[in-house]
């Protein structure tokens, strides 16, 4: 089973991944990685793990549609059973994802449906939330709206830090995708018609 994974920046999700294909842990194989950014320090995470790796910068695309028709093509390419996105900083169009709908999940610092979008710490924290996390679900056109499949939930401490929270939810992060990355492609995981189910089960 074929994975390409689409990067923005760090990467430490995607290393995670890395970590755990290595560890034969994946249940598939990551057989690309993909950045919009030329300079994401995930890309030399992907070269030393003897990855592929493309740099695709929007920039140099006149509109949305057009870089993401340049993408389809790029990840076509590589012809991947799912395509994760782990930290993935751009706006998809429809078409992008109907192309892949029901074989591409995301990863959100939050638990959904809490705080889609960006500065979720520092939303869940003026909120005084007592409890974060982080959740993957699959993508569709709504933002961060998609079913979610797998979360990880931590207590706040009071006094806890915003570095501190951040720290812990990547922790839970790198935790939780491999696992949903490798249920997926063992066919336990999948997006039915009423949102994504376990094991036949509706989530
Ligand atoms: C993570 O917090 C993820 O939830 C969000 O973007 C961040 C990516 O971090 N979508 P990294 O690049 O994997 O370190």
């Amino acid at each position: 089973r074929r994975v390409v994974v689409l990067i923005s920046g760090n990467g430490s999700n995607l290393q995670a991944l890395l970590d755990a294909q290595q560890h034969d842990e994946l249940g598939g194989e990551i057989v690309a990685v993909i950045s919009n950014q030329g300079d994401a320090y995930g890309l030399i995470r992907a070269k030393e793990a003897g990855v592929d790796s493309v740099v695709l910068p929007h920039r140099e695309y006149d509109d949305r549609e057009a870089y993401d028709r340049a993408l389809i093509k790029v990840i076509d390419r590589h012809t991947p059973d799912l395509i994760v996105l782990a930290g993935f900083m751009r706006i998809l169009t429809p078409t992008f994802v109907h192309r892949y709908a029901g074989r591409m999940l995301n990863i959100h610092p939050s638990l959904l449906p809490d705080y889609p979008g960006l500065d979720t710490h520092s939303r869940a924290l003026a909120d005084g939330v007592s409890e974060h996390g982080a959740s993957v679900h699959f993508v569709t056109e709504e933002l961060d709206g998609g079913p979610v499949a797998l979360q990880a939930a931590l207590r706040v401490d009071p006094d806890a830090t915003a570095e501190q929270v951040i720290e812990k939810v990547h922790a839970r992060e790198h935790l939780i995708y491999p696992i949903a990355v490798r249920w997926f492609l063992e066919g336990r995981l999948r997006l039915g018609a009423e949102g994504a189910q376990f094991d036949g089960m509706p989530l």
